[in-house]
């Protein structure tokens, strides 16, 4: 019995999605803790592909308990053309619990993000365009409107119309297209009335949860280095995506905690602005991309490729307290005959280990790599690690000690089944 929290350690996209699919094998619980929508987790079962954006990737598991907890920022319109989109491809959905206390998504969200980020020209961060950061920031501005307000539509009206005539003020003074207000209502009233059964104090049911004894698993969206506090601010996203988000982000203890999972690719992607030091621009780059299907689950946009970086790698699993590693794609450096792993970064003539935390320094930085041996084989069918080429299992011996945690799950391809323990 146990409370576990998964994290992306990098940048997202280290497929958390496959990991917590393969893992609720033995769950109770599901409980995403903060984001949005911006998030893409894809889930692969036999033919069929799944993408996940608010849904907890636990729902392909019957009798699974899948909540949105507080700490999210929920679109209910999307959500709701989420759940029914997997309800017409036979996902039992009625497990779902969202969270009274999550904050909404609406339209003027994501005009104001299209916004901001049209203003902000070369400095732009790359949102993903969700609204997430102006949700977050009405949030803490104690203007945003809740998940409870789901199941009074009259209030909801009055809170809506207002916050969206506000909007409205500030698009026509930057000359950008109003909002319909009427016709917006329109489709959230839809939306609504489809989610208000699945509205809940969800922090009861997870406390309940964990105090039963039931084995609860916290999925993270995102990756620490998109960490509002910790990641490369100001290219983050709006929310705490490391470990301790989980316990603000669902109303749950930190002594509940047993094990944090870090989900960490085998080589390093972004997408969006920022700085990303192992960055290949040259073919290597985009063969990563080519043979890891590198494209946002979100958005579509190529994703930038690099080489393995220890450093930042190191700092996420400091910070998110990783004792247990699923290294994913390991199978995508299959065909390379020479592997580099940044160890350390030169700045300004000096080495170092620790990631700077202004952005501008990290982007100054030049990674120092150690060259390894590829294998040159397929590992897309291996089921152990007695199965891996001996090249292989020294890559994954090497990033462990590299950032002090252990590999504990292998992932060699998207399906279920391509995964082993360590
Ligand atoms: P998430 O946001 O962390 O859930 O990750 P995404 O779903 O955005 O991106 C991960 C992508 O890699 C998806 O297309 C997965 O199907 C795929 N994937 C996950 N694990 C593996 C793996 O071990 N090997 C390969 N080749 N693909 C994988
Ligand atoms: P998953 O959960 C990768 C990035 C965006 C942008 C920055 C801010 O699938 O790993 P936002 O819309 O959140 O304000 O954008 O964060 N970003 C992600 N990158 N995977 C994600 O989620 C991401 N969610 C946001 O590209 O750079
Ligand atoms: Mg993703």
């Amino acid at each position: 019995m146990s409370v576990d929290v998964l994290v992306g350690t990098q940048w997202g996209d280290e497929g958390k999605g496959k990991l917590i699919d393969v893992l609720t094998r033995d769950v109770d619980m599901v409980v995403r803790f903060q984001g949005g929508n911006n998030a893409g987790h894809t889930v692969e079962i036999g033919s069929e592909k799944y993408v996940l954006h608010l849904v907890p990737s636990g729902i392909f598991r019957p009798g699974v308990a899948c909540v949105i907890g507080n700490g999210l920022v929920v679109d209910p319109v999307d959500l709701m053309n989420e759940m029914q989109s997997l309800k017409d491809r036979g996902i039992d959905i009625s497990a779902i619990e969202l969270s009274d206390k999550a904050h909404l998504i609406f339209a003027y969200h994501k005009r104001y993000d299209k916004l901001k980020e049209l203003a902000a020209g070369t400095a732009k961060i790359g949102t993903t365009g969700r609204g997430i950061g102006p949700a977050y920031a009405d949030k803490a501005h104690r203007c945003g409107i809740r998940g409870g307000e789901l199941k009074n539509l009259e209030s909801l009206k009055v809170l809506f119309t207002a916050e969206c005539k506000k909007y409205n003020k500030i698009f026509a003074d930057a000359g950008v297209e109003t909002l319909n207000i009427d016709e917006e209502w329109a489709k959230v009233e839809v939306a609504a009335k489809y989610l208000a059964p699945f509205v809940c104090d969800t922090v009861i049911s997870v406390n309940k949860a964990a105090k039963a004894g039931k084995n609860v698993l916290f999925e993270g969206a995102q990756g620490a280095l998109l960490d509002i506090d910790h990641g490369t601010y100001p290219f983050v996203t709006s929310s705490n995506t490391t470990s301790g988000g989980a316990c603000t982000g669902a109303g749950v203890a930190p002594r509940y905690i047993d094990t944090v999972w870090g989900v960490m690719k085998a080589y390093t992607t972004r997408v969006g602005e920022g700085p990303f030091p192992t960055e290949l621009f040259d073919a290597s780059g985009e063969e990563l991309r080519k043979i890891g299907n590198e494209f946002g689950a979100t958005t579509g946009r190529p994703r930038r490729c690099g080489w393995f970086d220890a450093v930042i790698s190191a700092y996420s699993c400091m910070i998110n307290g990783v004792n247990k590693l699923a290294i994913t794609k390991l199978d995508v450096l299959d065909t390379l005959e020479e592997i580099c792993i940044c160890t350390a970064y030169e700045l300004d003539g000096k080495v170092i280990t620790e990631m700077p935390t202004n952005a501008n320094e990290l982007a100054r930085v030049k990674p120092i790599y150690e060259k390894l041996p590829g294998w040159c084989q397929s590992t897309a069918e291996a089921r152990s690690m007695a199965d891996l080429p001996e090249n292989a299992r020294k890559y994954l011996a090497r990033i462990a000690e590299l950032v002090d945690a252990e590999v504990a799950i292998v992932s060699v391809g998207p399906k279920r089944d391509q995964t082993f323990l360590a």
